[in-house]
């Protein structure tokens, strides 16, 4: 949904029968939730910026032609939005088909399972088939045989705290967004175009630890799938030396110890 607009001038708009009133600036997005709507989304969150890459959260505005984004839509006075029209339920079903059809199909055995964004869209969405071949099936297969799926990069394992695999990424870009928003590390970019794009830290041969990473978990925690995922004390291991340090964020001088 991106920042919220706090200082703007009140605009109001009707969204599905109901009148809001927001500051100026605002996004349809989050004059719907305002409104107690909620509109299917997966890469708008309200830590970064809009960014409207994954055309879930489309909309129908009246006069309008198309069917914009919600999430980088900016409110206007007077505007009369549709959120649940029989198009855009078609078109968001299209999309998230699309996002399935490339996706591993090992939820129940996922570590995110129960906690995805991913699948809890799908639902949202109403899919109930894929018609698209199921690049995620013969991936299972694949790693059911023991083998990997040629069109995905091996898991990168290599930092310390959390794992990334590229076979579950939908190229959101909010890990992206909140290492340089949220973190200001610039350590991630999205490298190729189409089914080649993927989140790389650094070049094609570098990976998260040889990376500018600083392990901060802002990626972690901006993820919606699986993709980045906290290892557990298992992968970690026990601490095997403590820390005791003073937090630098105010004056006050509270210590803690860090294992
Ligand atoms: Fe709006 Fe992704 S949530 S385009």
């Amino acid at each position: 949904m991106g920042t919220p607009a706090k200082d703007g001038a009140p605009v109001t708009l009707i969204i599905d029968g109901f009148e809001v009133t927001v500051p100026e600036g605002t996004s349809v997005m989050r004059a719907a939730a305002e409104a107690g709507l909620s509109i299917p989304k997966l890469c708008a969150t309200d830590s970064v910026e809009a960014f409207g890459s994954c055309r879930l959260c489309l909309v129908e505005i009246e006069g309008r032609k198309g069917t914009p984004a919600s999430c980088t839509t900016p409110v206007a006075p007077g505007m009369v939005v549709h959120t649940q029209t029989e198009t855009v339920k078609k078109l968001r079903r299209g999309v998230m088909e699309l996002y399935i059809s490339d996706h591993p199909l090992d939820c129940l055995t996922c570590a995110a399972n129960g906690d995805c964004e991913l699948q809890d869209m799908a639902g949202a969405v109403g899919l109930r088939d894929v018609r698209y071949g199921h690049e995620g099936e013969s991936h299972v297969s694949a790693r059911q045989n023991g083998e990997a799926n040629p069109r995905y990069l091996p898991k990168d394992e290599s930092n310390p705290y959390f794992t990334y695999d590229p076979s579950k990424c939908i190229v959101c870009s909010r890990c992206v967004r909140a290492c340089e928003e949220v973190q200001g590390t610039f350590a991630l970019t999205i490298q190729g175009r189409g089914f080649d794009s993927r989140v790389s830290a650094g070049t094609s041969e570098d990976s998260f630890l040889t990376s500018d990473c600083v392990s901060c978990g802002a990626c972690v925690q901006a993820c919606p799938t699986a993709t980045l995922q906290e290892k557990s004390v298992f992968e970690i291991g026990t601490p095997t030396r403590s820390v005791v340090t003073t937090c630098a964020y105010c004056g006050v001088g509270c210590s803690f110890k860090a294992e």
